[in-house]
């Protein structure tokens, strides 16, 4: 029986949300980023309060991913915060993308990316960008096979750390 199930990302789901990203970050980034910028980085960005606010904001969604009624994935589409992305009118920017390592590589990132572009396309965004750290090759090799295309490269900035990932764009019209 097929367990996972593919759904958008409700106030209930804050709380899990919330440990998701933060580890998913931490593992992503921890090679780029000084220790204690790290922490009080997920500490900001990613608390339970500071989702539960994210979640309740109409311009934006979250596709969640369910094991057993459990959350195990989550993915943000949100209004651009890069600076390639935002002259773009018709551009979308997804974010928070992981998966909790026991649920990667069977196919549901790809499921949940696909849900995540036909949502933005009904929405009426035309073009979907992301920032993926340089050193992420797996995941970059995973946008390369869904249709991401290279634009440049921009730096993070955040107190003391400053990690460069790639800007990738795909067109979803
Ligand atoms: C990237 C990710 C969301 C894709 O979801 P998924 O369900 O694993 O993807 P699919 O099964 O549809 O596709 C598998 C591909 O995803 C990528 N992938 C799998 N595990 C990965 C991992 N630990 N880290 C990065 N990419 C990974 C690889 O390209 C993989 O292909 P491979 O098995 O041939 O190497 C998921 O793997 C993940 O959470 N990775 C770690 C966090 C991350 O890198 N997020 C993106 C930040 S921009």
């Amino acid at each position: 029986m097929n367990q996972y199930s593919i759904r958008f990302g409700m106030a209930p789901d804050a709380g899990a949300i919330s440990v998701i990203c933060s580890s998913g970050f931490y593992q992503v980034h921890e090679s780029g980023f000084v220790k204690e910028d790290l922490e009080s980085f997920c500490k900001q960005a990613y608390s339970p309060e500071a989702i539960a606010a994210d979640l309740a904001r109409p311009d934006r969604f979250y596709i969640v991913l369910d094991f057993q009624e459990q959350v195990v994935g989550c993915l943000r589409m949100a209004p651009p915060s890069l600076e390639l992305a935002k002259p773009d009118s018709k551009g979308f920017e997804l974010a928070r993308f992981y998966l909790e390592t026991a649920h990667q590589s069977g196919g549901w990132g790809g499921k949940m990316l696909d849900a995540a572009e036909a949502e933005s396309l009904r929405r009426g965004y035309e073009n979907s960008w992301l920032h993926v750290f340089v050193p992420n090759t797996r995941a970059q090799a995973f946008y390369t096979r869904h249709g991401y295309t290279k634009i440049g490269e921009e730096q993070l900035i955040y107190q003391q750390s400053h990690p460069t990932g790639f800007v990738l764009k795909k067109t979803l019209i």
